[in-house]
């Protein structure tokens, strides 16, 4: 039965009689709405993480206009609601210092408001989980938008990826191998279209992924940004958030253990961003879901990586789309899935990809002709990750998946930056680079410092990857053998903490294994002698966030929204 309009949570704000209700209805009239315009009606929020200072979001202007015109078509009323932008370009020192905020504010963007429903728009690699956390916190009916991938990368014919080629060339810069009118022309050409990173970056991957959990319409995740196709997207999604509010579609309705699975499954098959860890962590706990990183590593090793994308593949996500994009993929991925969950379609994940067929098997790969027999993320442990790690073999050259060599240690990435240059640097192909105090609390914020450089005269040597240990995160259009997320950070003295240059670190990826080679006497002696470093800033928001942030393996979100009860409802007096 649809929900009776009385029922509605609007229905408190200008349902009612009584003095609030008429200042409520008498200022909707100031902007020049009629009575009928949301007498009765749905109210939809639409999030909009539109902003000037975000590249990948430009469009969500218009794209809030195409909503509209699908609320309108259902009979619900829309709302447009600015929130916070995470441009994960611009924004400095890392957006993930401000995930937690936008969650916070979409969460009582709503609750504070007469919204019964929302529609979430946002992209750009923190947006998405940060928009999700704070809808399932606020527990109404919600459906993303995805800003979808921009267009291909161009460089004299040659096709450009985002972030990948620009950590690739910058180091063929470093090398001397191509030159700095080189080097400006890439530059010009590597975003050509407003949208995401169109590489498996952290916003493919995120986008991709809450598909799979069942929170966008069939295929959205996929779509180019600058396709027609989106814009008929972003107004069916209109139009199916008023149904899904009449219909009483909550997350909880949504997101279960299967279907965070299915976005575990997902995320292995496309060799998705080591961020994604995280993020998908933190969505599932704000949903009372005790999700653990190692799910990640369990589903990894018997999901094959099908998606022919880079970093871990050859392709870009304008080519996925085309070989049949996010329906189809999944479809080749049926048998690993939960097909009974439920979606924001109302229907079942398995009715949303029936008969979704892939056109092109060298962009989204059979089975048994995969990118990688297991999946893009393994968790290591160890004495000196003892709450865990991630790294991503796909990305990495295979010879230093087993490894063992000497560290050379930085304790801050001014230190690393100040040396790494360095002609008389003491470093070899064989070092293990470590990055201390990087980490949620230590950034703060875990920046995306954990694809340390490799030192100049490596580089000019003609060495591209070396294992690399941070308790930092890494851009998902990185690569490289760069162990990420190390918990407990060395900033709260974590044993990450008390590694040296000189020490001498094991790593085996097959074994899950990551070992400082000292004593437990003499872990114990660096221990007794740890003082952990000032903080970096001790006011405002950066103050209130280290106070607060969980540790990378418990997904970076706040102590103070957790699952936990429900805060009730505003009184309107
Ligand atoms: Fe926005 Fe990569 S910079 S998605």
């Amino acid at each position: 039965m649809p929900k009776d309009p009385s029922r509605l949570r609007s229905h408190r704000w200008l349902g009612t009689e009584g003095l609030r209700s008429f200042g409520h209805r008498s200022r909707l009239l100031q902007i020049g709405y009629d009575r009928a315009d949301f007498a009765g009606k749905p109210v939809v929020g639409i999030v909009n993480t539109w902003s000037d200072a975000n590249p990948c979001h430009v469009h969500l202007r218009t794209r809030a206009d195409e909503v509209k015109r699908g609320v309108w078509q259902a009979g619900g009323f829309p709302l447009e609601l600015p929130a916070l932008s995470l441009s994960e370009n611009l924004m400095k020192p890392t957006t993930m210092l401000y995930r937690n905020l936008l969650a916070m504010e979409t969460e009582e963007l709503i609750r504070s408001q007469p919204i019964d429903g929302v529609v979430l728009l946002g992209g750009c690699d923190k947006t998405i989980p940060a928009l999700l956390m704070g809808a399932i916190s606020a527990a109404v009916p919600a459906v993303v938008v995805p800003a979808g991938p921009m267009l291909r990368g161009n460089w004299r014919g040659d096709v450009l990826g985002s972030g990948t080629d620009s950590w690739k060339y910058w180091d063929e810069k470093r090398a001397g191998t191509i030159t700095e009118d080189d080097w400006h022309e890439i530059e010009g050409g590597i975003a050509r279209s407003f949208g995401t990173c169109m590489t498996m970056g952290t916003a493919a991957t995120m986008m991709s992924i809450v598909e799979a959990l069942g929170f966008m319409l069939p295929g959205a995740s996929s779509i180019p940004a600058a396709d027609s196709a989106h814009a008929r997207m972003a107004t069916a999604a209109g139009r199916r958030i008023v149904e899904m509010i009449r219909d009483d579609l909550t997350p909880d309705r949504i997101i279960s253990p299967d279907s965070v699975d299915n976005a575990i499954v997902a995320h292995a098959g496309l060799g998705g961003s080591t961020n994604a860890v995280i993020h998908l962590v933190a969505i599932a706990r704000r949903a009372g879901i005790p999700l653990t990183i190692d799910r990640f590593d369990e589903i990894a090793r018997r999901v094959p990586v099908i998606a022919d994308v880079r970093p871990s593949g050859r392709l870009l996500m304008e080519d996925f789309y085309y070989a049949g994009g996010m329906r189809a993929f999944l479809n080749r991925l049926s048998e690993h899935l939960n097909l009974g969950c439920t979606t924001v379609t109302g229907r079942t994940l398995g009715d949303d990809i029936a008969g979704a067929r892939v056109w092109k098997d060298d962009v989204i790969r059979a089975l048994d002709d995969p990118v990688s027999p297991v999946g893009g993320v393994a968790v290591l442990r160890g004495n000196i990750a003892p709450d865990g790690a991630v790294i991503k073999p796909t990305a990495a050259e295979p010879r230093l998946l087993k490894h063992r060599g000497p560290v050379l240690a930085f304790d801050s990435y001014e230190d690393m930056a100040a040396a790494v240059d360095r002609d008389d640097l003491d470093v070899t192909p064989d070092h293990v680079l470590v990055l201390k105090n990087a980490g949620p609390q230590g950034g703060p914020g875990m920046p995306e410092w954990g694809m340390l450089p490799i030192p100049l005269k490596l580089v000019k040597a003609g060495v591209r990857d070396m294992v690399r240990i941070s308790d930092a995160r890494m851009s998902g259009t990185s690569y490289g053998a760069c162990i990420l997320h190390v918990a407990p950070e060395a900033y709260v003295g974590g044993p990450f903490a008390f590694v040296r240059t000189g020490d001498v670190i094991e790593l085996d990826v097959a074994a899950r294994r990551l070992h400082l080679d000292i004593t437990g006497e003499e872990l114990a002696r660096r221990r007794a002698a740890w003082k952990q470093p000032p903080p970096r800033t001790e006011r405002g928001y950066g103050a209130i966030f280290a106070q607060h942030v969980s540790q990378a393996d418990a997904g970076c979100d706040f102590d103070v929204l957790g699952p936990g009860p429900q805060l009730l409802e505003p009184e309107i007096h």
